[in-house]
């Protein structure tokens, strides 16, 4: 199977958590679009969902299926997002795609969050994959000595701005033993927004796509 084979069979598998009559928290990128398109499969089946970013919310309207802003709900059962690494502890760097604040929004306030991945995804330790911080523009030049000063090597992602008007600094270099530390210190960084570790809120269950099936592990 290829990547993209096995990124469509962790969201397929994704459809099993879906609650009657709810509305569902969507993520963003190549794996949940394949969610998206299942989604609308069992549209008939759900109110609608709250998006993490205008390319997700663009998908789910153009097939058909309500987005709700998040203010006006009161309970979302399941957050459904991929993520670029995952560890032991389902803690995660998310937002290769420059979604990361919407994503730790809605899923913030989402009961569980099911993460979808290809078994590439899996690592003993976060850090291999750059490490997205959504930054105030008029802050990048001091967010990036700060960010020097924890021993990553932060570089502005060219041409790139997020939904919500920001620049995003790729932090490579990091070795992150300690994920819950690691988000904490950078959001007390001033001038962040947010950070790409999902560690204090990580995955409640992941959906691993390997050659073998999917693997469905709770945390
Ligand atoms: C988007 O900002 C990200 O957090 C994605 O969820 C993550 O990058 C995984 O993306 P793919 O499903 O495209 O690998």
């Amino acid at each position: 199977m290829t990547q993209d084979e096995l990124k469509k069979a962790a969201a397929l598998a994704a459809l099993d958590y879906i609650e009657d009559g709810s509305i569902v928290g969507v993520g963003t990128g190549s794996t949940v679009n394949h969610f998206i398109d299942g989604l609308a499969s069992v549209r008939a089946r759900i109110r609608g969902a709250v998006s993490s970013s205008e390319a997700s919310s663009k998908r789910l309207a153009a097939l058909g299926i309500p987005v709700f802003d998040l203010n006006d709900i009161d309970r979302i059962p399941v957050y459904v997002d991929g993520a670029d690494e995952i560890d032991g502890s389902f803690a995660m760097i998310k937002g290769g795609g420059g979604a990361l604040t919407r994503e730790k929004i809605v899923a913030a306030v989402s009961e569980r969050f099911i993460c979808i991945c290809d078994a590439s995804k899996r690592v003993p330790t976060l850090g291999h994959f750059p490490l997205p911080v959504e930054v105030i523009p008029m802050a990048r030049s001091h967010v990036t000595r700060e960010l020097a000063r924890l021993g990553g090597e932060p570089r502005l992602r060219a041409g790139f701005v997020t939904d919500n008007g920001n620049l995003i600094l790729d932090v490579h270099g990091l070795t992150i033993s300690d994920p819950v530390d690691t988000e904490t210190r950078i959001n007390q960084i001033v001038g962040v927004v947010t950070n790409g570790l999902f560690a204090r809120r990580g995955a409640d269950l992941l959906l691993l796509a390997g050659k073998a099936g999917v693997e469905r592990i709770p945390r």
